[in-house]
């Protein structure tokens, strides 16, 4: 079995670094043209950008707030634009502004719900629009688009000193139930990936040294995730193997939402 998605065009937001940046290579792999969205990162997009057209693919990086609808809209007409339409949505930009409940901030919640949140709506809504324009135009796919959020295991689990950011995440998990309701009798496939501990920037701190093995003990697969583990799986989720994947959340968590603290409790 082959996953290929030669021809297709990809959006990956918040591609400079983390989870984005594996996404956004790991579909270029598979042979999608890629639109590289970063926001103040552009160093490291543009070097991923300038990579993948050496390896003989094609990408773009592109600067954009996705809290903004007007910066969301140049982001789908540069895909337009370079590569002739939009076949796929990586959902991807979000961040963490971490406070006990007591001392967060309004600015706090709202710029983590801005991004993570409304930021979602904004791109899923732009693919959209783009995939009914140029709906039986593009014979890529089996899907007429395919639109994957990116949420995380605190989607149901609750995460104190966090209730910015998992109050987004439990938000983009109806967010994309009810988008996949709406818009499925059109083909267009919409899901959501849920990664557990992963080590990437955002939460650094935690996924090194001491503070690892502590984490360890929420994780019965016994490892922290990488990148690559979840850009496996967005690769597999864009593809035509998943065709019939739809409106649901694919959790890459080595089994975090087991809940293991129960093991012997309870
Ligand atoms: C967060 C990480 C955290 C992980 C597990 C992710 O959504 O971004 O910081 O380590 O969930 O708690």
């Amino acid at each position: 079995m082959h996953i290929s998605l030669d021809k297709q065009v990809a959006l990956v937001t918040g591609a400079s670094s983390g989870l984005g940046y594996a996404c956004a290579k790991g579909l270029a792999a598979a042979g999608a043209s890629v639109v590289i969205n970063y926001n103040s990162q552009a160093e490291p997009a543009e070097k991923l950008a300038a990579e993948i057209r050496q390896q003989g693919g094609q990408a773009i990086a592109v600067q954009g707030d996705v809290s903004s609808q007007d910066d969301v809209n140049h982001l789908i007409a540069q895909a337009v634009e370079n590569f002739g339409g939009l076949d796929i949505l990586v959902a991807n930009s979000g961040l963490q502004k971490d406070a006990p409940i007591g001392e967060m901030t309004l600015q706090e919640w709202q710029k983590v719900i801005d991004v993570n949140l409304t930021g979602q709506f904004l791109t899923a809504q732009a693919a959209l629009l783009q995939f009914r324009k140029q709906k039986g135009q593009r014979q890529v796919s089996r899907a007429t688009g395919k639109i994957i959020h990116v949420s995380s295991v605190h989607q149901v689990i609750p995460w104190a000193g966090h209730v910015n950011y998992a109050a987004s995440k439990g938000g983009v998990d109806l967010l994309m139930r009810s988008i996949a309701q709406e818009v499925g009798e059109e083909q267009i496939r919409v899901n959501s990936i849920a990664p557990g501990a992963i080590a990437t920037a955002i939460n650094a701190e935690n996924t090194e040294g001491d503070a690892a093995k502590k984490l360890l003990e929420l994780i019965p697969y016994g490892r922290i995730g990488a990148a690559e583990d979840v850009a496996n799986a967005v690769v597999w989720l864009a593809s035509d193997l998943s065709d019939y994947v739809h409106g649901t959340t694919l959790f890459i968590d080595g089994g975090m939402t087991l809940y293991p603290e129960f093991r012997g409790n309870g």
